[in-house]
């Protein structure tokens, strides 16, 4: 598949999905790997180049889940593969652990640079989002030396399945089912979920008051010890939960009532980090400094990395208190570092402001014609549309959301949900308007169809 070829072409469906092969592939699968896994549709992947994808039966889609918020710069972006092919043949592990070895160092000086935490920091490398999430849970307890065990989270948040991470999780019962006991400790708050506000109003900034006053005066005031508080963890943006901005203040609200009880506060840029919401990092918008940020997804363009970063004088865990075999891979540092390059030579922050604010005025032209758009909502390439039963009732329609999710790929358009029925629409941040008119055409088009 020449990189011509497919952008001349996509998206074109050449067999109907699943094909043949895809249908072999899957059965094999339904037999060979444990099956807790959801997923949308039968998709069996055999190549990508940029933001287009091949199945196996040689059909090609346009990506707007670029792997789930991972691929930033681009399938199999040509510099990243040139990064982790060089890096593979100088060495490929040497546990980071017990030995040092300059990628790690470089990359975490050169990270720093956009890390929005003022002063000193260090840098924790790990395999995976739920690991950051781990390393900034321990990294709190320990910095207050063990003497604040509570942890306070929100509903509807995902932080990742390990135990620690599971356990201030909390965007679908099934996560949950059948693993308790889970992590003692940990208090769970509503989101701030301006278009459905557990607090009854449709008034964002009210909504986002009024989560604060819950937390305060009635958590803080009548549940959880002030002084007992280790640490207050948020998604800046909530992405499993339904791709929800909180209001304008509410982040500096909450990073007043850390500062407070003397609580940190932890940041999981997980999904939102390197670019995806038009900054760097996402709390970014929201002019906030946290004192622990959890990083994952799109830090390596698809290889396994993840990093916890911190304030110098929080990252204080002992020696011999935390560490991890693989974490800090050689060679998924230098794909890290070249993705560090092709977001600052392509200037894809910008591109995913830019593009993404586009696809936002072209789906609220949408909006105002199908009433089954309650919301067009998101900042740069983060951007979800909830579907619901009508405009007035506000009610999810996750059936609808599932029927237009389906008819999308059968289409040549790979989009998935989130939150109870919000299609959540992430490309690579080098998505170009007139690829994102494509692939809105045709959810035009669907939408009509099932209008
Ligand atoms: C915000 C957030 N945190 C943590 C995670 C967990 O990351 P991983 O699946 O790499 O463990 C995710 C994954 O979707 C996420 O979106």
């Amino acid at each position: 598949m020449s990189a011509n070829y497919i952008y001349e072409d996509a998206p074109k469906i050449v067999v109907e999905p699943p094909g043949p092969k895809a249908r072999e592939i899957l059965e094999r699968d339904s037999k060979a790997l444990m099956q807790s896994y959801v997923r949308w549709y039968p998709l069996v992947i055999d190549r990508a180049v940029n933001y287009i994808v091949q199945d196996v039966d040689g059909n090609l889609y346009i990506d707007f889940n670029a792997g789930i918020a991972v691929i930033n710069v681009g399938h199999s972006n040509p510099r990243v593969v040139k990064a982790i092919k060089d890096q593979a043949e100088k060495f490929t592990h040497y546990s980071i652990t017990d030995f040092a070895y300059i990628q790690a160092v470089e990359y975490a000086e050169r990270l720093f640079r956009y890390v929005p935490i003022k002063g000193g920091k260090k840098i924790f490398y790990t395999n995976s989002g739920t690991e950051s999430v781990e390393c900034t849970l321990k990294v709190s307890r320990a910095y207050h030396k063990g003497s604040r065990q509570y942890i306070i989270g929100f509903i509807g948040a995902f932080h990742g399945r390990t135990y620690g991470s599971l356990s201030i999780t909390s965007s679908k019962p099934a996560q949950r089912r059948y693993f308790s006991p889970l992590l003692p400790g940990v208090i769970h708050i509503p989101y701030p979920y301006p278009y459905r506000c557990p607090f009854n109003t449709r008034d964002p900034d009210e909504c986002g008051r009024m989560t604060i006053e819950y937390l305060t005066s009635w958590v803080l005031d009548k549940v959880v010890p002030r002084d007992e508080v280790a640490s207050i963890i948020i998604e800046p943006i909530q992405g499993e939960g339904g791709y929800i901005v909180p209001p304008k203040n509410f982040m500096r609200e909450l990073r007043s009532v850390a500062n407070e009880i003397g609580s940190l506060l932890i940041v999981d840029e997980v999904q939102t980090g390197f670019g995806r919401t038009g900054k760097w990092f996402a709390i970014e918008h929201f002019g906030v400094e946290p004192d622990l940020i959890a990083l994952g997804k799109a830090i390596a363009n698809g290889l396994p990395l993840g990093a916890c970063v911190g304030k110098e004088e929080v990252m204080s865990i002992q020696q011999g208190g935390h560490a991890t075999t693989f974490g800090g891979n050689p060679v998924a540092l230098s794909a890290a570092l070249s993705v560090l390059d092709v977001i600052e030579s392509d200037k894809l922050v910008d591109n995913a402001a830019r593009v993404g604010s586009y696809i936002i005025g072209r789906l609220n032209d949408l909006a105002e014609k199908y009433s089954f758009i309650g919301e067009v909502r998101g900042l740069g390439l983060m951007i979800g549309i909830e579907i619901v039963e009508s405009r007035d009732s506000r009610k999810p329609n996750p059936s609808l959301l599932k029927n237009i999710i389906y008819r999308s790929f059968k289409k040549g358009l790979l989009v998935i949900g989130a939150g109870d029925s919000t299609l959540r629409i992430s490309p690579p941040l080098t998505i170009t308007r007139e690829v994102a008119d494509k692939a809105i055409d045709i959810l035009e088009d669907i939408f009509k169809t099932v209008a």
